[in-house]
């Protein structure tokens, strides 16, 4: 069957007091009512928009629905999937039901929920099955905030699972036309509900440790900055405020990192088909005390591909001087990708992905990508950079 493409407005779904949506375009509520069709009856992933990042949702707690996920994907079965509801008692139903939920989590739940947020919870094993956890005591759950998202987990009235809807290993796509060139053979239904806002996903964290701090386990759409603001200004009068851990930075888990469960750890991240190679301008404490002029960077590139003009992708902020200073070298052929602000890191990690998939698609011969402080939008812009970037160079310029 080929793939249905269907609009969806966001604008046109509003959620009233009881968790329920209102749509008021019919065009969307027929798009929101085929694809609930498609996975509570015929039980097949469909496509979504979320705030983060698009989503391939099938059935959470149907192990049969959800293991079309990881064959779609070519998701390996060790590496577990994050839980999507649409209200709390949602949340509540999968649960075990003698749980309470950690001082963090409330604080959590209250300012960041619906929105880019994951939290581990442990697993109610009767309710959740294994494909899920890839056999862990814990599960990854989120309430997303995309009004099509949440609709349609409230309209099919049933958790689920999703994760990034591209082929496992490829950039995560924030808009439908990316879905639809990479998985449009694959999926029956994609629901097009514009560019994603956030454009990387959501933030993982674990607050399960009886120490009660919050580790993040991948730097996503809610910053460190804002998870630190929010639990101290919550939590200061109660006497413990947990701290806030980034894994790698603050603190580092051996057996968790031989585990495959850990975002990103195991397996090859975000990368486009071309070369990625990070250019760093920043001075950054473990860089190494030798840094390369740009002649040398550009002769490098020349000496790849001496038969003929190089075209190379260049994506930097806007008010970058290293894209001022690259483009006098006239010999390589460069299409710029522009990012936003130095400024702005929300905006960089919104044209992230959009940018190595368009530049990607143009077939470039290499794409260059100008590092950034690590700080707010940029924590999380790094990440997933370091994982795209095949080769790390550092400039002086
Ligand atoms: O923004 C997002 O989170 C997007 C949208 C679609 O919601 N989803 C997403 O899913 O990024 P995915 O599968 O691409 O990434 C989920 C990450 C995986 O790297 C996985 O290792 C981690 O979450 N994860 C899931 N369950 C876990 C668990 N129980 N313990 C530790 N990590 C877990
Ligand atoms: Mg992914």
């Amino acid at each position: 069957m080929p793939c249905q493409l269907l609009k969806c407005d966001p604008a046109t779904i509003s959620f009233g007091a009881r968790d329920t949506p209102e749509i008021s375009s019919d065009a969307t509520r027929d798009a929101l009512n085929i694809a609930s069709h498609n996975l509570i009856t015929l039980r097949r992933p469909v496509v979504f928009p979320t705030e983060t990042v698009y989503g391939l949702g099938a059935l959470a707690l149907d192990s049969s629905a959800a293991s079309l996920i990881f064959s779609t994907k070519g998701r390996p079965a060790d590496n577990p999937l994050i839980v999507h509801v649409s209200s709390m008692s949602m949340l509540h139903s999968i649960l075990p039901p003698d749980y309470t939920f950690p001082p963090s989590y409330q604080v959590l739940m209250k300012h960041f929920w619906p929105g880019p947020l994951t939290m581990l919870f442990p697993r109610h094993a009767a309710i959740v099955p294994d494909i899920i956890t890839a056999g862990q005591d814990t599960v990854a759950i989120r309430m997303p905030s995309h009004p099509v998202a949440r609709a349609l987990i409230a309209v099919a009235n049933a958790p689920l699972a999703a994760p990034s809807a591209n082929s496992s290993g490829k950039p995560s796509p924030t808009r439908a036309e990316h879905v639809y060139r990479d998985l449009g053979d694959k999926v029956d239904v994609i629901l097009d509900g514009g560019p994603c806002g956030v454009g990387l996903e959501s933030t993982v964290v674990d607050g399960l440790n009886a120490d009660g701090h919050l580790r993040v386990l991948r730097p996503g759409g809610v910053t460190v900055e804002d998870l630190e603001r929010t639990l101290r200004e919550e939590l200061q009068a109660s006497g413990s405020v947990p701290r806030v851990l980034v894994h790698r930075r603050d603190y580092r888990d051996e057996a968790m990192e031989a585990a495959p469960t850990t975002p990103g750890m195991k397996y090859k991240h975000y990368s486009p088909s071309v070369p990625v190679i990070l250019v760093n301008t920043l001075s950054n404490p473990s860089e190494p005390k030798q840094r390369q002029t740009i002649d040398s960077l550009v002769a490098s590139l020349q000496a790849r591909y001496p038969a003929r003009p190089i075209h190379a992708g260049l994506m930097t902020p806007d008010d970058s001087r290293l894209a001022q200073v690259l483009h006098t070298h006239e010999s390589i052929s460069w299409r710029l990708f522009p990012l936003g602000k130095v400024s702005e890191p929300a905006v960089i990690a919104q044209r992230l992905f959009d940018g190595f998939l368009t530049l990607d698609r143009e077939g470039v011969d290499a794409i260059l990508i100008e590092g950034v402080a690590e700080e707010e939008e940029g924590l999380a812009v790094m990440n997933r950079v370091r994982k795209a970037a095949g080769e790390t160079v550092w400039v002086s310029l």
